[in-house]
């Protein structure tokens, strides 16, 4: 590592503590100069470091950049990150996940990108991913549980990913089944799963699992539409919330829903979560709109809804859609 690299370590592992340049250089075992020098480097990356005389140097808490080096220094998972793949720009995170896994990538890669040209939604929406301003990543899992079970993996994902933006802005995320997490009414993330069947079609090859969330404030960058609908992290919250510690509190909640999914505890948190249920929605079943009473969610991560006539229904993701209360 060089001098540039070994700073931005030491500076991701101080926990938001300052250091003093004096300490750095010592540690690096370089000069006071050949530190500074560093630190201008790393402001020129996009790095915001915050220099206070006689305290030294530090990670801003509001920093921007996307880092390995800052991620890693947040992660508590046995697999997952262990391989990170940062990219300035791709068409889609799950696209380019779903090459790499074919190419063989392991267990727990994570593909991260600064922004998406073609970001993907549920049933072949955008997802509008501007510069900077949100956190794009595809997970990339081989699981060894059955289709039924990885039936699942979504709404687990969504109560993994809800959990840790909770964790780091302490304001309630609802969850608007199947796969849509809201603030204050409006979605701030969306998440998108996609799987490869294993040869025997028992079980899975791979899955990568796309998680798009709204982080900062991008009013100009959404339509007048989408505004009406999403939302933004910071703008619920006020919070600049770091892109790199956000993306290591998912990675550490989602690899532990994962491994405790089959035992299917964490629907109850998802029914406490989940906001449809009580209400009269409107959903588009198989291609047909009907309108319903959405009883609860089953045992499958299923929504139960009511029919006008009585009938009682369980719905899965792949069966219905734009679902919506009716005020
Ligand atoms: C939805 O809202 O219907 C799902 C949106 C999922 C968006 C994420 S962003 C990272 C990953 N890459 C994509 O192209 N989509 C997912």
């Amino acid at each position: 590592m060089n001098v540039k690299e070994t700073l931005l370590e030491t500076l991701a592992e101080s926990d938001g503590e300052y250091i003093s340049g004096a300490m750095l250089a010592e540690k690096i075992g370089v000069s006071r100069n050949a530190v500074w020098k560093a630190v201008r480097s790393l402001e020129t990356e996009g790095y915001l470091i915050e220099a206070v005389t006689s305290k030294g140097y530090r990670i801003s808490a509001v920093n921007n950049r996307l880092s390995e080096k800052l991620i890693r220094a947040s992660l508590k998972t046995e697999s997952f990150g262990k391989n990170i793949i940062i990219l300035d720009e791709t068409d889609s995170t799950n696209n380019y996940a779903k090459e790499t896994a074919v190419s063989g990538a392991e267990h727990g890669t994570v593909v991260i990108a600064d922004t998406q040209s073609s970001g993907k939604g549920r049933l072949g929406r955008t997802f509008v991913s501007p510069k900077g301003k949100g956190l794009y990543m595809t997970v990339i899992i081989r699981p060894d549980f059955d289709l039924e079970t990885a039936s699942l993996i979504t709404s687990a994902a969504a109560c993994a990913v809800a959990g840790a933006v909770e964790e780091l802005c302490h304001s309630d995320v609802k969850i608007k089944w199947v796969n849509d997490l809201y603030m204050n009414g409006r979605k701030i993330c969306g998440i998108l799963t996609e799987a490869s069947l294993g040869m025997e079609m028992k079980s899975l090859d791979y899955a990568v699992i796309g998680i798009g969330i709204n982080v900062r404030s991008a009013e100009g960058s959404f339509s007048r539409d989408l505004r009406v609908s999403a939302t933004s992290v910071e703008d619920e919250t006020g919070l600049k919330i770091d892109r790199n510690r956000l993306c290591a509190e998912v990675l550490n909640s989602l690899e532990r829903y994962l491994s405790e999914i089959e035992s299917r505890n964490y629907i109850r948190e998802y029914r406490n979560r989940e906001f449809l249920t009580g209400n009269t929605i409107t959903a588009n079943v198989n291609g047909n709109t009907v309108i319903a009473f959405a009883e609860g969610i089953d045992d499958n991560a299923n929504l139960i809804i009511k029919l006008p006539d009585g009938t009682i229904k369980h719905l899965s993701s792949g069966e219905a859609s734009l679902c919506r209360v009716i005020e």
